[in-house]
């Protein structure tokens, strides 16, 4: 059984993935843009109906949705750390980016798994450089707790060297998030 249950929002439906996403995630997934900082390659409709069934088995994934027209507009990856804590990541299509999409759906998602599942603490890590992630973790009130220097690579260069960068370690406790 899911622990997993489906969230509605003003404008958005948060869910778990179906088989049928799979075009949706090839929308945004196959966008060089929106995989730059992340550490995979833009998808092809191949990888994309894989992704999806993938996804459809995984409580890891979780969608994001227009509430209008269902379309699955972007995704959290959540997942289990040691200790009561979970690691949140997102990605969303960049059509729908600067509308406050992701900080609605991360609110409301934050709030069901601090009250639902319990969760002592969620963390994300981010680039330094991509600012609006760290932007939106900062309106979700996570906080910047660590700032590792050149520490990981995703990518390499045209010489066969890893291309290091920097991360940014945000966090939120559950005691917190309450006292807000
Ligand atoms: C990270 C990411 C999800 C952030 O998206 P975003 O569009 O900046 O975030 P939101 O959807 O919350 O939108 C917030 C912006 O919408 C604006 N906005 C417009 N209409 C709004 C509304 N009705 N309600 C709230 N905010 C609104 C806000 O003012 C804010 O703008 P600002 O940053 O200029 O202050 C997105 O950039 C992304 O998917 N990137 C690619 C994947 C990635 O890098 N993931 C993170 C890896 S660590």
């Amino acid at each position: 059984m899911s622990i997993f249950k489906e969230i509605e929002t003003k404008r958005l439906i948060i869910r778990r993935f179906r088989e049928e996403d799979w075009k949706d995630i090839y929308e945004y997934l196959s966008d060089e843009k929106v995989v730059y900082y992340e550490p995979y390659e833009a998808f092809t409709v191949q990888e994309s109906k894989e992704e999806a069934i993938s996804r459809a088995g995984s409580e890891e994934f979780i969608a994001v949705c227009l509430k209008e027209t269902g379309k699955v507009i972007g995704n959290f990856y959540f997942g289990k750390r040691e200790y009561d804590t979970y690691e949140l990541g997102y990605v969303f299509n960049s059509s729908y980016w600067h509308k406050g999409y992701a900080t609605e759906s991360a609110k409301a998602f934050m709030n069901f798994v601090f009250k639902e599942l319990k969760v002592r603490r969620i963390i994300a890590m981010c680039n330094p450089e991509n600012e609006l992630s760290w932007k939106l973790l900062e309106r979700l009130n996570l906080i910047r707790e660590g700032y590792l220097r050149k520490n990981i690579y995703f990518k390499i260069n045209a010489n066969n060297e890893p291309i290091w960068q920097d991360t940014y370690e945000y966090g939120i406790l559950r005691e917190s998030y309450y006292s807000k």
